[in-house]
């Protein structure tokens, strides 16, 4: 028997009827249509389909569809600007080329996404540990790493000049 699901999915409501075996990731691209979420593995080792479970990083394979049910899902098709303005994640991966044959990308794109979250200025080593369940095969991870440390020092940067803006009027008063 079928179970009935709604579940926000990059901002848009979806109401289906599921098979409750049906797995997130399937759910994603079999009933919604948005097959920018991959499946690597199947196993939960590879995390080519990461993505966000109200805002945390899920891998989508380890997930039932029905455990979405009135929760809301965004996938790599919901990061851009609905201009097409990449979000800056994307911009990095582009700009330092962290992407050869691109599997793994839209996955660890997402579990990116969510690490600058939870630590917008991160080490290299955090960048490394915090991303060691996302594989790749190509790029032997340095231009990934170069993106993420790139986009961390811009939040950096303005998180800085933030500070620093509001120490000098603090100061002016
Ligand atoms: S397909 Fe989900 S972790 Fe590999
Ligand atoms: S770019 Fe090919 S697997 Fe990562």
């Amino acid at each position: 028997m079928g179970v009935k699901i709604v579940v926000e999915v990059n901002g848009t409501a979806q109401s289906h009827e599921v098979e409750a075996r049906t797995l997130l990731v399937q759910y994603l691209r079999d009933v919604v249509g948005l097959h920018g979420t991959n499946i690597g593995c199947d196993t939960s080792s590879c995390g080519a389909c990461t993505v966000l479970l109200d805002g945390e990083s899920v891998k989508s394979c380890t997930v039932l569809a029905a455990q979405a049910d009135g929760r809301s899902v965004t996938t790599i098709e919901g990061l851009a600007e609905p201009d097409g303005t990449l979000h800056p994640v994307q911009s990095a991966f582009r700009e330092h080329h962290a992407l050869q044959c691109g599997y793994c990308t839209p996955g660890m794109v997402m579990a990116v996404v969510s690490l600058l979250k939870e630590n917008p200025s991160p080490t290299e080593s955090e960048v490394r540990l915090g991303l060691e369940g996302n594989l790749c095969r190509c790029t032997g991870y340095h231009n990934i790493v170069k993106a993420v440390l790139a986009v961390g020092a811009t939040a950096g940067a303005t998180a800085g000049a933030t500070a620093g803006a509001g120490a000098a009027a603090e100061a002016g008063r």
